[in-house]
């Protein structure tokens, strides 16, 4: 990996897979997601060493309350606790804490916790790294549009990119789903028009550094035309 230039700057990742991950082993699905989150860590960190610039990874989408209230209460309890305990690894390792989606939805303690990790950790160079929850690409999308409405701007593309969940973030180049599912699920609708698609067999909890990196192995080999010629 020794050409920084073709190495995706943004990579996005849609963490599917625990709950199956769960159910082989006939523990309670909550497990799986626990599996899920010290995955994430690991590659959290590893895409940093590696030279990715920023890492946006789907925790929780606005259709996932649809799921039983024990999960969802189990899935905001274990990210609230995860948002606490990873705090001092996250800023001791240079990371930027981002978040994206409704997150005046979510329950206050998590609320609070996610705003400590943006908030502690806003001035830092290192890798950026968004926590999407409660996050939904249409939602995204609504939501900028009543923002243009507010404020009574022409709506053009530009427009709407201002006013995204974080207009300052490049576009992904790359966006990997683990456990073999070949959809978007209302992941970065709008940002993710001309990222290149990697689909990984692997489920979330098994996936591991040298996943990603075959990950980024196939996006290297990807010609990106972005509506051009590939000669140019
Ligand atoms: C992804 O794993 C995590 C969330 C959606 C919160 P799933 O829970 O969707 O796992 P599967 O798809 O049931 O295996
Ligand atoms: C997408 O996975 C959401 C997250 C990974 C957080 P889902 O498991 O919710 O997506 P579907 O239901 O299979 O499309
Ligand atoms: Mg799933």
């Amino acid at each position: 990996m020794s050409e920084n230039e073709s190495l995706p700057k943004h990579i996005g990742i849609i963490m599917d897979g625990n709950g199956r991950w769960a159910e082989q082993r006939s523990l309670p699905r909550i497990m799986g997601h626990r599996e899920g989150y010290k995955t994430l860590r690991n590659i959290l960190l590893f895409a940093s060493d590696v030279g990715i610039k920023f890492l946006s990874v789907y925790a929780f989408s606005t259709e996932n309350w649809k799921r039983p209230k024990d999960e969802v209460d189990g899935l905001m309890s274990l990210i609230t606790q995860a948002a606490i305990d990873e705090l001092r690894v996250m800023h001791q390792n240079n990371v930027r804490v981002r978040t994206a989606g409704r997150i005046h939805e979510l329950p206050e303690s998590l609320q609070i916790a996610l705003e400590r990790g943006v908030e502690t950790t806003k001035n830092n160079s290192g890798i950026g790294f968004t926590l999407c929850i409660n996050y939904g690409g249409r939602a995204e999308i609504v939501d900028a549009v009543k923002s243009i409405l507010h404020d009574g701007v022409q709506p053009d593309e530009n427009a709407i990119s201002q006013r995204l969940y974080n207009p300052d973030l490049p576009e992904p180049d790359l966006l990997i789903r683990t456990a073999g599912e070949m959809r978007l699920s209302n992941f970065l609708l709008w940002q993710g028009a001309y990222a290149e698609l990697v689909v990984s067999q692997k489920l979330w909890p098994d996936f591991t550094k040298e996943d990603l990196l075959d990950a980024i192995q196939q996006y290297r080999l990807r010609i990106r035309k972005l509506g051009a010629l590939a000669n140019g």
